[in-house]
């Protein structure tokens, strides 16, 4: 583990575009409960999965039974305002402030990511606080919407201040186009960045999980010389790819990643970050 703890640290302060791509995985250590893993939510729940996958459908075919819905069953992440971020989200807060890692891509609606100080973070699969208009797009804060007064007045669904559109949550669920916005820019990243930091996700949902093989496809140029002191160009792969799971995932398994620490997130990251600072102290002794 010590070992590859130094080595992610030594890629890191390597990198010239380092982004971090993350999961569930990296909030079960602040209360929030993951998906797939033996305590994840579908593991426990398989039913609620199924029900999952006819939501957006439900908004399409009937929004207000849909709101009617969600205004009066309980959240299945449980209540986001009571959780506070944990030293894996500071770890990767703490690795942009030092201006080596450049976004976070989260599948998170948690916000504990910017609650952790992280600035640059596109949400992928949106954000529980907020809300999104189905036609414009247009992004709203929960709080901008009295959802309980609506539905007392039987004026479910939400409409739009923009367009007259109808609102949804923010999140985006299965089955759902992921905004276009969001998901033009993180791939604008994947195809920038040189490192990429995938921490506490199972890799199992898409288009998510196409990001980092998007990345792994990616290939540089350089020259390189032969024993016969020849120059010759080579493709090697641009981006380093590393992995902080609780558990192999079809990214270790089919050498997506190039190497996997093993272990939580709130353990290892703030680790790598202190191996960096010794590094960077190493290098820049001060007198
Ligand atoms: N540290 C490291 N890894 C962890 C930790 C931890 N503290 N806790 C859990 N894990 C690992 C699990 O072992 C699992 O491999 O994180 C991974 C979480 O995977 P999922 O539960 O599948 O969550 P995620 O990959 O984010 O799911 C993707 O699926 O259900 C949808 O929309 C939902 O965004 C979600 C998407
Ligand atoms: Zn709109």
């Amino acid at each position: 583990m010590k070992e590859l703890i130094e080595k992610a640290a030594k890629d890191l302060v390597n990198s010239n575009y380092a982004i971090a791509l993350t999961g569930a995985g990296i909030s079960t250590e602040s209360g929030v409960p993951d998906f797939r893993s033996p305590s994840g939510i579908w593991t426990k729940d398989p039913e609620a999965e199924k029900r999952a996958y006819e939501s957006y459908q439900k908004f399409l075919t009937n929004p207000k039974e849909y709101w009617e819905e969600r205004l009066t069953s309980p959240s299945l992440l449980g209540d986001l305002e009571k959780v506070k971020p944990n030293p894996g989200h500071y770890a990767l807060a703490e690795l942009e402030k030092m201006g080596i890692l450049k976004w976070v891509i989260t599948q998170n609606v948690d916000n504990l990511h910017q609650r952790a100080g992280s600035k640059n973070v596109l949400e992928y699969h949106g954000n529980a606080f907020n809300l999104r208009c189905a036609s414009c797009n247009a992004r709203y804060d929960s709080k901008e919407y009295d959802l309980g007064k609506l539905r007392e007045e039987g004026k479910l669904p939400p409409l739009c201040k923009k367009c007259g559109g109808k609102i949804k949550p923010d999140i985006v669920h299965f089955r759902e186009p992921i905004p276009s916005d969001v998901a033009h820019q993180s791939l604008e990243e994947v195809w920038r960045c040189d490192l990429l930091l995938i921490c506490g996700t199972s890799a199992a949902v898409y288009p998510f999980a196409n990001l980092p093989r998007a990345a792994r496809e990616r290939r540089i140029e350089r020259e390189r010389k032969t024993e016969l002191g020849l120059f010759v160009a080579e493709k090697i792969p641009a981006v380093t790819i590393i992995e902080v799971n609780a558990e192999p995932t079809p990214l270790t398994v089919g050498k997506i990643s190039d190497y996997l620490i093993q272990g939580k997130t709130g353990e290892i990251l703030p680790k790598i970050v202190e191996e960096i600072v010794a590094l960077c102290q190493r290098s820049y002794p001060r007198n």
